[in-house]
């Protein structure tokens, strides 16, 4: 019987110092598990003598009972103050989808690190812009049939009772071109001055080659002496960049209100090397931006001495480049969110 007891003490001191779980169920097995000792003891119950059996038993039973409850009552203090969560590490994982940039950011910030590369600082302008700096600043006024060549939103100014029909009197627009932010920089910063701002631009239009929303970079380049020989190698330079070294580029004669002389620029067609084709529309060229020398009436309304600096600038629209780059034959395809689409790039 004294063995017992001692069992029992011995148990007793040793749950003293458990400290969790786990300790808890290794103690527990070393006394009432398979192989413990009170499972032991009973095995051997069977080859005491007969008159001893029943007392035994009871001895051991009782004490087995005992292990068994103070496991218990442990076992809920434990967990009472063991507040942390477990995990099951053999359940499978959640699997996480790896994000992708856009197609049109990713060509957007190459772009970017080109001109960047070549010295050119990044400037940015606000959206809402007014008809001032959008047009106006632009040598595009008001009532002028340039204006048409831009699909504009009239934003309509707050608290204006106005029918949708005369927004367009309004003097706030979504700017439908980067170029306000020559003037917004002009006005703020002195020359010389080699800048590009990207960013979104707003035309009231949507079909296979036109979004109400896109991307556009402009570039700029004022100082003493600047020529068309220099607007020449920049935009060379880029389109060689992002082309190709061989491929062919040509500037031809256009018309912007804020550019004079004005150029549209094209390279050779890379699917049929200008032989002519579906992509090229049969004319062996395809174009990629607009550019010019900067008109002195924009000098003018901008505060730069005409007499002393000449500039450049130069418009690129980034979902044309995105589209001619990886083959996107629908703009749309770039805001419709369809992951099957951007899962591509
Ligand atoms: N702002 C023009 C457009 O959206 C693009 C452009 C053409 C920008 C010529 C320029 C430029 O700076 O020189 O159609």
């Amino acid at each position: 019987m004294d063995y017992y007891a001692k069992l029992e003490e011995s148990f007793q001191s040793e749950l003293q110092s458990v400290s969790n779980t786990v300790e808890l169920q290794t103690l527990l097995s070393k006394y009432i598990g398979k192989n413990g000792f009170i499972t032991q003891k009973l095995k051997e119950m069977a080859a005491a003598p007969k008159e001893e059996r029943a007392a035994l038993g009871k001895a051991v039973n009782k004490l087995k009972c005992y292990i068994e409850e103070q496991g218990k009552e442990k076992k809920a203090s434990l967990s009472k103050k063991d507040n942390r969560t477990y995990v099951d590490i053999t359940l499978p994982g959640a699997y996480v989808k790896p994000g992708g940039r856009h197609p049109v950011k990713i060509v957007l910030n190459e772009i970017i690190d080109i001109f960047v590369s070549m010295g050119f600082a990044v400037e940015e302008g606000p959206e809402v812009e007014t008809d001032f700096y959008n047009f106006e600043a632009l040598n595009i006024p008001l009532n002028h049939p340039a204006r048409d060549m831009q699909d504009t939103f009239y934003i309509k100014p707050l608290g204006a009772e106005t029918p949708a029909n005369s927004y367009r009197e309004s003097n706030i627009v979504l700017r439908t071109h980067t170029s306000p932010v020559q003037i917004r920089i002009m006005e703020k910063k002195k020359p010389p001055l080699m800048f590009i701002a990207p960013g979104k631009v707003y035309r009231c239009d949507s079909d296979i080659s036109h979004t109400p929303i896109f991307h556009q970079v402009e570039g700029l380049m004022v100082d003493e002496g600047i020529t068309f020989a220099n607007l020449k190698a920049v935009l060379e330079a880029f389109i060689h960049i992002v082309f190709g070294p061989d491929v062919p580029v040509r500037f031809r004669p256009s018309f912007f209100p804020f550019t004079e002389p004005s150029a549209e620029v094209d390279m050779g067609c890379f699917s049929c090397k200008g032989t002519g084709c579906r992509v090229c529309k049969n004319s062996g060229w395809i174009e990629i931006l607009g550019a010019g020398m900067v008109d002195p009436r924009v000098f003018n309304k901008a505060g730069i001495d005409t007499n002393v600096y000449t500039g450049f600038a130069f418009g690129i629209g980034i979902e044309r480049i995105a589209s001619l780059k990886y083959g996107i034959d629908d703009i749309r395809l770039n805001y419709e969110g369809d992951l099957r689409f951007l899962r591509q790039f």
